[in-house]
């Protein structure tokens, strides 16, 4: 979860590494550290805690040095002090180390490294790292050598980069399970590694992703991989990503995640533009990689994802039943893991990961794979490792998301999920043309759509101003708006650390209406959907406990607004599709709930963008 960033070539390192990190933080916020070689010694400067404590430490005075590395870190083990803040070096001071995952076996590695009387000074499981590439190359290994035996030796998974004094200029790093991506950026007589695309994007657009098992040499002009076997990987290319890096910046919003829940209109429509055909309609999907006779031969489909992305595939489950007429179920990646699914080639795994790193998703998707089960993923992170795991990938055209809290590339897995429901039920029979010509003529009105419930603002942020000093919040809905009843609690608790529980409003009965009284706010979505009589029920139980209703209705519904103490109305749509717009009002307050908390909304306590660790 930590992030990472390297540099190697002609400028001053220093300056391009905290602009790097800058990028990185939302990966983890706990420390941050550089480290820099200069005429043949290296310089390390550590802080606790965000990234502006190490500058505030720098005061402007940055080390010099045209080659170095940097990590800002999500504490796994040992508390979130400096001394525990990467990198961290060997005993002479000369190999410094970064690292993204968990040595499992560090305390044993530890007594050993101990016993030959190396001296460790932190409570982290990496500082092993150094000591062990210090062996390594005390007894005659060259840096990328000595990396590649230290892998051995550790148990786990990881993303490591080192440098040494003893090889000046140069920057190797290895990737070894999924513990998160390493990307080499190849600029003009410069060289850049990071944990992360966007890091590297206003430096370079041409990069090449390490997979698991490799390991890259950088200098300022030259690159080599190798395999951990040690074999040279000559046939490793760059490619050229194509996303715009001032989409990563903030723009005219006081914070990311109000800018990215903004973007929604314009993601939703990158995602089908070119992929909806209206005329004859179609479903194009560039990068399918699964034969239509595969689509045909499979029985049922899995859809596997964490948090917010689990609750987007939890409305692909009602997507591939509703339109393609295929059974369906829905996991979140970790808990498939240990139920061990039965699954095979005639099951289509699906999983949904903005990140395309999240470890458990990973693993769920390499376990799919080993049962030779055909895959497609969502993913908004080209090149990322679950797209390159899968068969077929559909990607979300919604640039980096920055803010912790997915909100944007919710909405844009739905409408991927939802075009790729339709390419499925087409390939199957299941969806005629003429169906098929309103079921994408519904999803190309969603941008407008969502623009419009955008107007919204001013309203919900007095309703979270009403509301923000609650500890506890109910979510209610029922068929395809429940996912998001689990997503607006999910995203007010991430935010705002209000206590929030989404239910299906048809369990409310069954125990969580014990919690109703005047203090409970209950967000209940009462759609036009097909089930709103029943929410209207659910929400006359909530009134008869004096709950505060906030209803999220179809407009003109006059009737259930009237019951509501604050109503919040969406235009007519698609019952399908009436997720897109119901998550977005959902968004804006637990923003605003957060922002009149004075929390830290881009960034929560506690969490990290990219979830590498089990
Ligand atoms: C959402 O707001 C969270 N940041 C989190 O639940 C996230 O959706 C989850 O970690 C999955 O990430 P992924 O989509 O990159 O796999």
């Amino acid at each position: 979860m930590c992030g990472i960033i390297g540099y190697t070539g002609e400028r001053d390192a220093a300056p391009l590494l905290l602009a790097g990190l800058q990028r990185l933080e939302y990966r983890g916020y706990d420390s941050a550290g550089i480290a820099v070689l200069d005429d043949g010694e290296i310089a390390v400067v550590k802080g606790a805690g965000k990234l502006s404590a190490l500058r505030d430490g720098l005061e402007g005075a940055y080390p010099p040095g045209r080659c170095g590395i940097g990590h800002t870190r999500w504490a796994t083990h040992g508390k979130p002090t400096t001394d525990n803040a990467h990198p961290h070096l060997d005993c002479s001071g000369a190999i410094v180390v970064i690292h993204n995952g968990i040595v499992e076996n560090y305390l044993e590695l530890r007594a050993e490294l101990k016993a030959h009387g190396h001296d460790l000074r932190s409570e982290t499981d990496t500082e092993v790292i150094p000591h062990l590439i210090e062996a390594r190359m005390d007894a005659g290994d060259d840096l990328l050598t000595a990396l590649r035996q230290t892998l051995v030796r550790i148990r786990g998974a990881h993303a490591i980069v080192a440098m040494s004094k003893r090889e000046a200029g140069r920057i190797v790093a290895a990737r070894a399970g999924n513990a998160g991506g390493v990307v080499i950026g190849y600029g003009d007589g410069e060289m850049f590694v990071s944990s992360d695309l966007p890091a590297l994007l206003t430096e370079t657009q041409r990069v090449a992703f390490l997979s698991d098992g490799e390991i890259a040499s950088i200098t300022a002009s030259s690159v080599q991989y190798v395999s951990s076997a040690g074999d040279r990987i000559a046939d490793k290319q760059p490619q050229v990503v194509p996303f715009d890096p001032v989409s990563a910046a903030k723009g005219a919003h006081k914070h990311f995640m109000l800018k990215e829940i903004m973007e929604q209109p314009e993601c939703i429509m990158d995602t089908f533009r070119g992929r909806a055909i209206f005329d004859p309609p179609g479903v194009a999907l560039e990068s399918i990689g699964l034969a239509d006779d595969v689509l045909r031969r499979v029985s049922r489909v899995v859809l596997i994802g964490m948090g917010t992305s689990m609750h987007a595939a939890m409305l692909g489950r009602t997507y591939f039943e509703r339109i393609a007429g295929i059974p369906a179920e829905v996991d979140n990646s970790s808990e498939f893991r240990y139920r061990r699914a039965l699954i095979g080639p005639d099951t289509l795994v699906v999983s949904v990961a903005q990140s395309g790193e999240t470890v458990d998703t990973l693993e769920a998707m390499a376990d799919a794979q080993r049962r030779r089960a055909p895959q497609l993923t969502i993913c908004n992170t080209p090149g990322a490792q679950s797209t390159r795991i899968a068969d077929g990938v559909v990607l979300t055209r919604c640039g980096p998301e920055v803010a912790v809290a997915s909100t944007k590339t919710l909405t844009a897995s739905i409408s991927a999920l939802y075009l790729l429901a339709c390419h499925v039920g087409r390939v199957r029979g299941v969806l005629d043309a003429a169906r098929l010509a309103e079921r994408i003529g519904a999803l190309a009105r969603a941008p407008g759509l969502v623009g419009e419930v955008l107007g919204l603002d001013a309203r919900v942020r007095e309703i979270a101003n009403a509301l923000a000093t609650h500890e506890n919040f109910l979510f209610l809905a029922r068929g395809a708006q429940y996912p998001m009843a689990l997503e607006g609690a999910l995203k007010l608790k991430e935010v705002s650390y209000i206590h929030a529980e989404g239910y299906p409003a048809g369990e409310m009965k069954h125990g969580p209406i014990a919690l109703i009284d005047r203090t409970m706010p209950v967000v209940a979505i009462a759609l036009d959907d097909g089930t709103r009589e029943k929410m209207l029920s659910n929400i006359e139980q909530v009134r008869a406990r004096e709950g505060i209703v906030v209803g999220i209705v179809t407009a003109g519904d006059a009737e259930l607004a009237a019951k509501c103490d604050f109503a919040l109305e969406l235009p007519p749509y698609e019952p399908l599709l009436y997720p897109l717009l119901s998550a977005v009002p959902m968004q804006l307050l637990s923003y605003h709930i957060a922002t009149k908390r004075g929390c830290d909304v881009d960034q929560p306590r506690n969490l990290a963008k990219t979830v590498t660790v089990e």
